[in-house]
């Protein structure tokens, strides 16, 4: 029986790597073990809640307002003494974060084979996104099996000349956690009090934005919700303490938005249905918002997702107050625009994306 580890830390990798654990675990073929670093604390076990899953491994190195070195060093030291215990054949780790880069670079130097779940993506800027450019292209430094979403992830790694008879295109398998999300006749005390309104929902929390770009984009939104008087905002705001404060210091007063903690997946996806447009700096949300045909203001200068923008759902409005406003301005007014960017496309896979992932390692243990 081979052995598969996935290590995982925080919220978005935790949504997508799920559905995944359940594929592998109804698998009699592999031993699955979870171990999570706890990059994230609270944001992490909401994840895990919902899916009813629990990790084997819980490195907790979770501390406030942490630095990108310690996130490291405690990842790396504490995971080597488990690696060695356990010995997995593969481990398989997801995306862009912290945890993905370091989880890999502890697999190759204990000489195990990484998988790489949303392998492929690329800004080619390092400084946006910061520092996840930096970590995905390490990582696929030293991928075994690279688990390409799209076909444009797939180009990507063949452009950097990786090996084509290691690259899989899957889809993405926050399509198959949507599958589980999404409810018809969903409720809740916030989208209730939303109604009668034009719902935004609002996220925000990536390290360079942190500081002007963000209260750049607060005040954006405060501009339209003074002008406005049919909007409504729900933020359901980052654990994170340095995003609090600038949210506190531009919303202060503000009328008809509402500031709550991290929803849960189920409630998030729900919301996302639920509202007129979404507004974020986040990666995983953009990858949502086409299968549920909600237009999304980007507020980054680049994205890893080019396919979310062919498909007319994703709009970059960079980081600048003027622009942001106009943009959102644009959608509450034109109404030709506002439906061109809603209809409901799904350029990140069919739901079963799991699926092909443990086929594809069934395959390879199979052909070694
Ligand atoms: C991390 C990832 C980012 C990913 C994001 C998803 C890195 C460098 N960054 O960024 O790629 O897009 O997660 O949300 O890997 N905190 C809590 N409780 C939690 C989670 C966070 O209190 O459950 C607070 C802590 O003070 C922590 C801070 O938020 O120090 C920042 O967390 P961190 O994981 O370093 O950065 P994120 O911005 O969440
Ligand atoms: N999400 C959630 N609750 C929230 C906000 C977001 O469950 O309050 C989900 C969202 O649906 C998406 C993921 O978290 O699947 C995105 O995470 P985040 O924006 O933190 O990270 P990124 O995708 O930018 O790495």
């Amino acid at each position: 029986m081979k052995k598969i580890m996935l290590i995982f830390g925080t919220r978005p990798e935790a949504i997508k790597m799920c559905p995944l654990i359940n594929q592998l675990k109804a698998n009699t073929a592999f031993e699955t073990i979870v171990c999570v670093t706890g990059q994230h604390k609270e944001m992490l076990s909401q994840v895990m809640d919902i899916f009813q899953l629990k990790a084997d491994y819980d490195l907790s190195i979770m501390r406030s307002r942490q630095t990108l070195s310690r996130i490291a060093i405690d990842i790396l030291e504490r995971l080597e003494k488990i690696l060695k215990k356990e010995n997995p054949d593969l481990i398989l780790v997801h995306g862009d974060t912290s945890t993905s880069f370091i989880a890999a670079l502890a697999g190759f130097y204990a000489g195990i084979s990484v998988g790489h779940v949303e392998a492929g993506l690329r800004t080619y800027n390092m400084q946006s996104p910061f520092p996840e450019e930096f970590n995905r292209q390490a990582v696929d430094l030293i991928t075994d099996l690279y688990f390409a979403p799209t076909n444009t992830a797939q180009d990507n790694l063949l452009k950097e000349g990786k090996k084509l008879e290691k690259i899989f295109v899957t889809g993405n398998t926050v399509v198959d956690a949507l599958q589980m999300t999404i409810k018809s006749n969903y409720e809740n005390v916030h989208t209730r009090w939303a109604e009668d309104s034009k719902l935004i929902l609002l996220t925000a929390h990536r390290r360079e934005n942190l500081g002007q770009p963000m209260r750049n984009m607060f005040r954006a939104l405060k501009r339209i919700l003074q002008e406005f008087l049919d909007v409504k905002v729900i933020y359901p705001i980052h654990k994170n303490p340095a995003v609090r404060e600038i949210a506190n210091e531009v919303f202060v007063d503000v009328e008809r938005i509402r500031i709550i903690e991290p929803l849960d997946v189920v409630d998030f996806h729900n919301f996302m249905a639920r509202s007129y447009l979404i507004l974020t700096d986040s990666g995983g949300i953009q990858e949502e918002a086409p299968s549920l045909g909600k237009p999304v203001l980007v507020m980054r200068n680049t994205t890893e997702r080019p396919e979310g923008v062919a498909a007319g759902t994703l709009r970059l409005v960079g980081t600048k107050e003027e622009n942001i406003y106009k943009e959102i301005k644009n959608l509450l007014i034109n109404e030709k625009e506002y439906q061109k960017m809603s209809r409901a496309v799904n350029p990140y896979g069919d739901g079963h994306a799991s699926e092909r992932i443990v086929q594809t390692i069934v395959q390879y243990f199979a052909d070694i």
